[in-house]
């Protein structure tokens, strides 16, 4: 079974106070609500983890890093590594995210590396994907995500599958708020699952694979309803913690996944 994973990219906002309001107010919104299986992370920048991992401490919301150094330690001014995260209470990392792909030149290979550090460390990676709108337009989204996807996993023994985040987040989609159709995400997530399946076997069932791109309340159940969506990375939506809140309130999964 694939339980449903829920993730806010704050990318380069808020403040401490700013973190600490909205930890407080997404608790008590979800003290208030009625019980659920989806997990819940929050993926704030560096500077907010400790700030968030205390305020989350015992809580059912977990904590993600946007990004890591594929080393381990030594003279790297500058990075961060997955040791140091962990010890941050990090349970998460996001890895290759568009952002960072597009304006630090990040490559497939650097993010298998980055991912195969956070296993090492512990942590879970989760490997975005996705193509730009010329891509789609020029009929290479299949082509473009799973080239990415093969050169982005990290060498892995199958055992970890169920340690791996994949999330699938068209360009075109992301802070524009146009989200794909449903259809348009199944089509593209039945792709990836379908590359993992040659690349890990039977484990591949096992790896959870997220739609990310102006993911709001109201599109949000109609996108986890997909069999290959197991869950949501979103953005803008999700700096506000009762959006992010009723987003979680939304997500009734229906997923038969095995
Ligand atoms: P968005 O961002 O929800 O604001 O489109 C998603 C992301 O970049 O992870």
């Amino acid at each position: 079974m694939r339980r449903p994973l829920l993730v806010a990219n704050w990318k380069m906002n808020k403040d401490r106070d700013g973190a600490r309001a909205y930890a407080r107010a997404l608790l008590t919104a979800l003290e208030a609500a009625p019980p659920s299986e989806t997990e819940v992370v929050v993926a704030p920048p560096f500077t907010l983890l400790e700030t968030l991992g205390t305020a989350f401490e015992g809580s059912r919301v977990g904590l993600a890093a946007q990004n890591v150094s594929a080393e381990v330690q030594g003279a790297h001014t500058g990075e961060i590594s997955a040791e140091m995260l962990s010890e941050l209470g990090c349970q998460y990392c996001l890895v290759g995210h568009s952002e960072r792909r597009a304006n630090q030149g990040e490559t497939s290979t650097q993010v298998a590396e980055k991912a195969a550090a956070l296993l090492e460390a512990g942590l879970r990676p989760i490997i975005c994907v996705g193509e730009t709108g010329a891509e789609r337009e020029a009929g290479r989204t299949a082509e473009i995500v799973g080239q990415q996807l093969e050169m982005s996993l990290p060498r892995i023994s199958t055992p970890t599958a169920n340690h791996l985040v994949v999330a699938y987040e068209p360009v075109w989609a992301i802070g524009t708020g146009v989200t794909a159709t449903p259809e348009q995400a199944q089509e593209v997530q039945a792709l990836l699952r379908e590359r993992l399946r040659t690349i890990l076997g039977e484990s591949a069932e096992d790896v959870r694979l997220q739609y990310g791109g102006s993911v709001g309340p109201h599109t949000i159940q109609a996108l986890m309803n997909q069999p290959d969506i197991d869950g949501a990375l979103i953005g803008s939506a999700a700096l506000d913690p009762e959006t992010f809140e009723q987003m979680i309130a939304n997500t009734h999964w229906e997923n038969t996944s095995p």
